[in-house]
């Protein structure tokens, strides 16, 4: 147990909260399955408030938060036009077991915004979004395997999780896997299905743990297009992450030229409330009509209210065009902040969500382990291994501060590089 001890300093509020949590939530709430495992101790996990582009944590320690939630903070935590939205709509209720007005009203506005969306399911995370395509896609066709690309996340649910502790490989069974941005491979996951595939689903930016990202190639759009084709497929664009933050409007199938059948949003659609969406053409109603998928909080009036404030401010503050400005000048002054501490970096991925790599780094990504906890350190947070997901709060005081701080942490790891013999100096 962590406490006070007459030797040591007192134990501090976030060691003490994760003793506590440690005796009674399992897995004591997931820190280590987001691979901060290097340095975990310097990574805040006790959240005290947040506000803008600034999380605080139970030490009262206040961090630039360049890592949005992993994708829900759009907008900044708590934006006063989606706090409004929501507080008003908590005054008439939330969870009513009937739907509201609201839900209406965003189903309206999802199909006017987004091609090929004629009709939408509204559920709660990405995962209830992504597990309802899949059984429309099996109602329309028939059929039964899936086929995702290798290291993508879609879900937590059993048929495409990245964990595999308590999942039976039956359930794995029916899904299929492809290389992402390989066309061979692709075509070679439909033959293996022996053509029984009721849905290819891509997400628009992929990233592996400890590979880049990569936007996907013209090429490998094509052969998605002719393997639904000639299998006649259902094509699911799993926008859960990429949404909001690849196009002006908030869709990312026009920012990369697909045309799905499917498209599934969440994260940030309601600005850090639990809001997720899956929208399907015309000729997929009848198939999502004949699905039965309910949760009991689906039809929450509170977020859906956030999620159309969010759409809302996302226009009329600029928001896209702001996380644009702000990424691109975060990747050149990143190149920058190395180059003045002798390293060569590269920034990857698009500038709204994009990963930092260091020249010469390990395959463990040992040397982003090293940065990732020296920006932590200096009140940055990033994370080793995954992009950033900005917000349109951070200010240019922010930004500024990003880059100071990161030429420390670049000398950083321009020291670990100097004491460690795994890099030959
Ligand atoms: C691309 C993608 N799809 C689906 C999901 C699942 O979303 P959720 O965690 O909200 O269930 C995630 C989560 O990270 C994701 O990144």
């Amino acid at each position: 147990m962590l406490a006070a001890s007459a030797e040591g300093p007192p134990a501090s509020a976030s060691a003490l909260l994760q003793a506590r949590a440690e005796r009674v939530i399992a897995g004591a709430g997931g820190r280590s399955q987001l691979h901060f495992y290097r340095f975990l101790a310097a990574y805040p996990w006790w959240a005290e408030s947040a506000e803008g582009a600034t999380l605080t944590d139970v030490d009262g320690r206040s961090f630039i938060d360049l890592m949005g939630s992993y994708g829900p903070n759009l907008l900044g935590h708590r934006h006063p036009l989606v706090e409004q939205a929501a507080a008003q709509q908590r005054s008439r209720g939330d969870s009513m077991g009937a739907q509201t007005e609201v839900a209406v009203e965003l189903a309206e506005l999802l199909c006017a915004r987004f091609d090929p969306i004629d009709w939408v399911f509204l559920g709660k995370n990405g995962s209830d979004a992504t597990s309802y395509a899949l059984r429309v896609a099996r109602v329309a066709t028939g059929r039964s395997h899936v086929l995702i690309a290798e290291a993508s996340y879609h879900t937590a649910h059993d048929w495409g999780t990245i964990f595999e502790a308590g999942v039976p490989e039956q359930h794995r069974g029916l899904t299929g896997r492809f290389t992402y941005n390989d066309a061979d491979s692709l075509r070679a996951a439909v033959d293996a299905a022996d053509e029984d595939v009721a849905a290819i689903m891509i997400t628009p930016f992929h990233q592996g743990y400890f590979q880049n990202p990569v936007l996907p190639s013209e090429a490998f759009l094509e052969e998605i297009r002719r393997q639904a084709r000639r299998c006649g497929a259902v094509v699911v664009l799993d926008d859960v992450r990429g949404g909001m933050r690849m196009h002006p409007s908030g869709g990312s199938s026009a920012a990369i030229g697909l045309e799905p059948d499917l498209v599934c949003f969440g994260k940030a659609v309601a600005n850090g409330r639990a809001v997720s969406v899956c929208g399907g053409s015309g000729a997929l109603r009848e198939a999502a009509d004949g699905v039965g998928y309910l949760g009991t909080f689906f039809a929450s009036a509170v977020a859906q209210a956030a999620c159309l404030a969010t759409f809302r401010a996302f226009d009329s503050e600029g928001a896209f065009a702001r996380m644009m400005a702000i990424g691109s000048r975060l990747a050149v002054g990143l190149v920058e902040a190395a180059a003045t501490a002798g390293l060569t970096v590269e920034v990857t991925g698009f500038p709204t969500m994009a990963l930092l790599s260091i020249d010469g780094d390990d395959g463990g990504g040992y040397l982003s382990h090293v940065w990732a906890a020296a920006m932590v350190r200096r009140g940055v947070l990033v994370h080793p291994a995954q992009p950033w997901y900005l917000c349109a709060a951070l200010t240019d005081g922010q930004v500024d501060a990003v880059l100071e701080r990161a030429v420390e942490a670049f000398a950083e790891v321009d020291a670990a590089m100097a004491t460690s013999s795994r890099f030959g100096r």
